[in-house]
């Protein structure tokens, strides 16, 4: 039976975000080729060149055509040295996740071999953990100003934004997901006996939200709680929710816990809209033009790409055959492996065509 062809948009972005992006589309060619599954795809060239050329951060139309044309956006990572002020990157990342309302942003945090934990004596089923992080509000909001700048009274303000509704469809997503899954737990995590107001706002929703909620386990912790927690025992989480600062921070943790950076996927979604799809990490100017950087988060947010559109036997091959080559010792160097980016890539993309 033939369907209409997905159409994904791609953002390779800056840095290693075009090596990785380059690694994801292969694997995703060869998932779709192996399923039977028609795409297209088609590359937007936003990011640092294209600023420093025509000063094009993210063009004007760009929601429109995102929102009208696409099922899906996989997109890199941007940032580059030789922008400081990271204007492009802002204008291109918040441009969407604001832009599109894209809620809810998704960090699995799965420890698929336990020889990649810094924890000792920690295996697989101690790190298997989502932190959902709300994406379009908070510190984030860009809300303040400064006054009397580079002089010795200079006053900044950045102002940290809750709506009730930003707060409650993002806890009524974690309530749901939690809900979904076997262990059913749930932790909201904030920093209300410092914050009274804002942070205040998530316990009463929080609280509202648990009566209706009562078969998910749910609980809070504080978040300087929450990091000790998820050292100590990381097997104690199955859903984290948190706000948009704390979840930035939060979610290189747990993805450091799993395996590091470059194994961590993620989602920016609204449910049943166009959303984005981007590894955790960013654009590396450390390791970019190397042919170095890990490209399986990459490959991994592919397969949550997957699941959105609704082919999630892709997203179960793609998941598949990156747990295998970790099991073979087929990667990169930060996982101790001898693979460079693209070899990785190839070695993914044979072991899905040459699935049966
Ligand atoms: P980073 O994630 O780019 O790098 C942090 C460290 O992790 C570096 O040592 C890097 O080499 C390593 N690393 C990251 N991804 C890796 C991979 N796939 N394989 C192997 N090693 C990997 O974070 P940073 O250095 O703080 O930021 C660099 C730039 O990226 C900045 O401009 C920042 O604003 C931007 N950034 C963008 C995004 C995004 O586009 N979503 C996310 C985070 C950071
Ligand atoms: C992330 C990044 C971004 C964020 C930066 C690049 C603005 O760290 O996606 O985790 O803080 O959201
Ligand atoms: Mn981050």
């Amino acid at each position: 039976m033939s369907s209409a062809p997905k159409r994904i948009a791609v953002i390779p972005g800056d840095g290693i975000g075009p090596e990785v992006t380059a690694e994801a589309l292969k694997a995703l060619r060869a998932a779709f080729a192996a399923g039977n599954r028609r795409a297209e795809f088609t590359e937007f060239d936003w990011g640092a060149d294209r600023y420093l050329h025509d000063g094009t951060s993210f063009p004007a139309g760009a929601l429109e055509m995102l929102r009208s044309q696409f099922d899906a956006i996989l997109f890199g990572a941007v940032g580059d040295p030789r922008i400081p002020s990271n204007q492009h990157a802002l204008d291109i990342l918040f441009g969407m996740r604001f832009g599109l309302d894209l809620y809810v942003n998704i960090r699995p945090c799965v420890l698929f071999d336990r020889r990649f934990t810094p924890l000792r004596d920690r295996s697989e089923a101690d790190v298997n953990f989502v932190v959902l992080r709300e994406n379009t509000e908070g510190l984030y909001a860009n809300i303040g100003g400064q006054f009397k700048r580079n002089t010795p009274d200079e006053v900044a303000l950045q102002e940290e934004v809750n709506t009730r509704k930003g707060v409650e469809r993002i806890l009524r997503y974690a309530f749901e997901d939690a809900r979904s899954r076997p262990r059913k737990r749930l932790c909201m995590s904030d920093k209300s006996n410092a914050l009274t107001h804002g942070h205040d706002l998530w316990q009463r929703v929080f609280h509202e939200l648990r009566q209706a909620y009562s078969d998910v386990d749910s609980r809070h912790l504080y978040i300087d709680t929450l990091v000790m927690e998820m050292v100590r025992d990381p097997s104690q989480f199955d859903v984290i929710v948190t706000n948009n600062l704390f979840g930035d921070i939060v979610s290189d943790l747990g993805a450091q816990l799993a395996g590091g950076l470059g194994l961590s996927p993620s989602a920016n979604i609204h449910p049943g809209q166009v959303s984005m799809f981007e590894p955790v990490h960013g654009s590396a100017p450390n390791i970019a033009g190397k042919n170095l950087a890990n490209p399986f988060g990459a490959i991994l947010t592919s397969a949550m790409l997957c699941d959105f559109i609704g082919w999630p036997q892709q997203g179960d091959a793609l998941r598949n055959a990156v747990r295998a080559a970790l099991r073979e010792g087929k990667c990169t160097a930060d996982l101790g492996g001898k693979l460079g980016t693209r070899e990785a890539g190839d070695h993914i993309a044979s072991l899905l065509s040459s699935r049966p």
